[in-house]
């Protein structure tokens, strides 16, 4: 996810960094960094405590500060004082210029620690803003106006900051001089908190009654609360433990980045560790190989890049943390790279390929069920189905509800599949190894964040079965090279023609084949599935697989289905061995198949009596680059059989 600083910092320590710039680097380098989000609406006074925390921490440029106070008298709302709404919603109106993800991050410091804070839009449709914000936060602000107390839009701020993991959670009571700083208003807003926090899972949380705008219990203790007796909210983020910290104390696992190789005297392995420490001489394993070493050395990364000669020196650690990126070196020469999971030996994580989890929906279009997307996480990328939601949550009232799909901002839960086993921990123990992204493979857009709960049963008790006769010998007794022949064009192009055509002249040729035509495997295999999206991805998902088994035992596959998407005709192609797939485009324009009409089917579409059908208010998806196009209005079936022929000849 983003992680971008849109401000720069700039620091004004000023005594320290006149007299020993190096000094203060170096106090600087070692302060503890809190991400943390702020939730809430500009109503609630987020802009203006945003403002706060950035002035009072001395974070604001000279000049903007001037400009802040001469808008401030010009169109402030606070009679001349300073607006520090207008710093924020300034700041906001530049990063509205920023297409991709609507997430601003600000950069300061104070004497005891660095900060990032992650500003979101707090309405409903941001929600996939707040949980782009909230993925990487230790600790979330729940801004509460006082004179309105618990509101819809906190019970759904809280419930996604705990979703995403956020373990330490403030609830900001703002606004108190409007309440005359009533401690009963205050108690009575805490109260209402706990008892709805409990009700999501929310163990603890930290009440400041605050005042954003005057400054109360912001950094300076208010006199205006005396039955106030906890911290200031600065104190607070000064003070409290981040997620690092316990991080450090869970069993240690890196994600490897990349493999580190200067020179053929150096090896090491790169990455962010996730959690746990180590130190040269542990026994580690690395995952899912499963073969141990021990670690020789823990080299730093300065600047980010590899040790400059590989030979490291004064660059070398005694032990390392979760949070630190460095470059690990085993005792042992064991295959490691990028994607594997470096873990303490005796420890290791999971591996699983079936999993449930809850997933938030961050794109336009629906999720569909069954479509092959790209999974990332940690380092590791693999390619994953999501099934039909178990169910959706109402993110205003917590209700569980029913649901075939996924609509932008929907978080629900589903259970989903990778094609290849992935080493995780659930996402409530390990954030970098539960966490995850969805792509679409087609447009490479990040499409849905979700959180591993854990590894289904099945995918444990399920293994493979070795077979003796496996799908070479199965080929060779046919004296042949299995290959799939997929044929896509739209309903009437011809496909089902021109693919009998082909496999009467294989026949003939002694060829082993089977045909398997769209019509005919709806009357049987498939009969339970219509003509919606997810059941057309489900209908070429059950023809890849039974095409790959005929494939495997050997034989010249031939498949006539309108297979209109993309992803899915890709999905049938990578579960083959390279060169095997082999698409071709039965190239029909959509008048000339309407023209034809051979079964009525588009007239039936046209008059409103069909609904969803392919090439009128259905999609289909051309294929780019087909390994065969025939164009059917230049050549008869038989002359795009013999075309086919030619390009697919020799099959052995
Ligand atoms: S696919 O889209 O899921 O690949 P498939 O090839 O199995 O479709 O089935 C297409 C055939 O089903 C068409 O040739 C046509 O005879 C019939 N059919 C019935 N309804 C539709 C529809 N709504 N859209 C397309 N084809 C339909």
């Amino acid at each position: 996810m983003s992680d971008v600083i849109t401000q720069d910092p700039v620091y004004q320590t000023d005594a320290l960094i006149a007299q020993d710039i190096d000094a203060y680097l170096d106090v600087h380098q070692h302060k503890t960094m809190l991400r943390f989000i702020t939730c809430g609406s500009v109503d609630d006074g987020k802009s203006t405590l945003i403002g706060r925390l950035l002035y009072d921490s001395k974070m604001i440029f000279e000049d903007q500060l001037e400009a802040l106070q001469a808008d401030s008298k010009r169109v402030g709302t606070q009679g001349g004082e300073i607006d520090f709404a207008l710093l924020v919603d300034g700041l906001a109106a530049e990063r509205e210029q920023g297409i991709t993800i609507d997430v601003a991050y600000r950069f300061f410091a104070t004497e005891k620690r660095k900060f990032i804070v992650a500003d979101t839009p707090g309405h409903e449709q941001y929600t996939r803003n707040m949980v782009t914000g909230a993925s990487t936060a230790d600790l979330a602000v729940i801004l509460i106006d006082a004179r309105k107390g618990i509101l819809t839009q906190t019970r759904r701020h809280s419930y996604l900051a705990h979703l995403i993991g956020i373990r330490n959670i403030v609830l900001a009571v703002n606004k108190m001089d409007l309440v005359g700083y009533d401690q009963a208003v205050f108690d009575k807003i805490v109260a209402d908190y706990a008892a709805f926090a409990q009700s999501i899972g929310i163990s603890a949380f930290t009440p400041i009654p605050i005042s954003g705008f005057k400054g109360d219990n912001i950094t300076a203790r208010s006199e205006n609360t005396p039955w106030y007796q906890g911290p200031t909210l600065m104190a607070h983020l000064e003070s409290v433990e981040v997620d690092a910290t316990t991080a450090a104390a869970k069993p240690f696992r890196m994600p490897v980045q990349w493999v580190n190789r200067p020179n053929l005297d150096f090896r090491g392995f790169a990455g962010l560790i996730a959690s746990g420490s180590v130190k040269p001489g542990d026994a580690v394993r690395v995952l899912p190989s499963g073969k141990t070493s021990t670690i020789s050395r823990i080299v730093t990364m300065p600047g980010g890049t590899g040790p400059a000669s590989g030979t490291g020196g004064d660059g070398d650690l005694d032990e390392a943390i979760a949070g630190q990126s460095v470059t690990l070196c085993f005792a042992d020469e064991i295959d490691c790279s990028r994607g594997d999971v470096i873990a303490v030996a005796d420890n290791p994580p999971e591996v699983s390929s079936q999993f449930e989890a809850t997933i938030v929906w961050m794109d336009d279009e629906a999720m569909l069920p069954g479509r092959p997307y790209w999974l990332k996480i940690g380092t590791q990328s693999v390619s994953a189905t999501v099934q039909a939601p178990k169910y959706v949550v109402n993110v205003n009232t917590m209700e569980h509800l029913a649901a075939k799909t996924l609509d932008l901002n929907a978080i629900g839960v589903a259970e989903l599949a990778t094609d290849k086993p992935i080493r995780f921990e659930p996402y409530a123990e390990n954030r970098t190894l539960g966490g995850f992204i969805l792509i679409d493979k087609i447009s490479n857009r990040t499409v849905a964040a979700g959180m591993l709960h854990f590894s289904l049963r099945r995918a444990q008790n399920v293994h493979w079965q070795a077979t003796d006769i496996g799908r070479e010998a199965h080929a060779a007794l046919k004296n042949q090279v299995p290959r799939i022949l997929w044929f896509t064009g739209l309903s009437g192009s011809g496909k089902s023609t021109i693919a009998n055509e082909v496999e009467k002249r294989l026949a003939l040729m002694n060829r082993h084949t089977f045909l398997l035509d769209g019509d005919n495997i709806r009357h049987g295999l498939n009969k339970d599935l219509g003509f919606t999206e997810a059941d057309r991805i489900e209908n070429i998902r059950r023809v890849g697989e039974v095409a790959k088994l005929m494939a495997d035992a050997g034989l010249i596959v031939l498949t006539a289905f309108i297979s209109p998407f993309r992803a899915e005709r890709e999905m049938v192609r990578e579960m083959l061995p390279d060169g095997e797939f082999i698409e071709i485009f039965v190239d029909t324009p959509l008048e000339v198949a309407e023209a034809r009409d051979v079964k009525g089917l588009y007239k039936k579409a046209r008059s409103g009596a069909l609904k969803n059908f392919t090439g009128i208010d259905s999609p289909y998806e051309a294929p780019t680059s087909p390994e065969i196009r025939v164009n059917t209005v230049e050549m008869t079936p038989q002359e795009a059989a013999e075309h086919i022929i030619r390009k697919i000849m020799p099959l052995k």
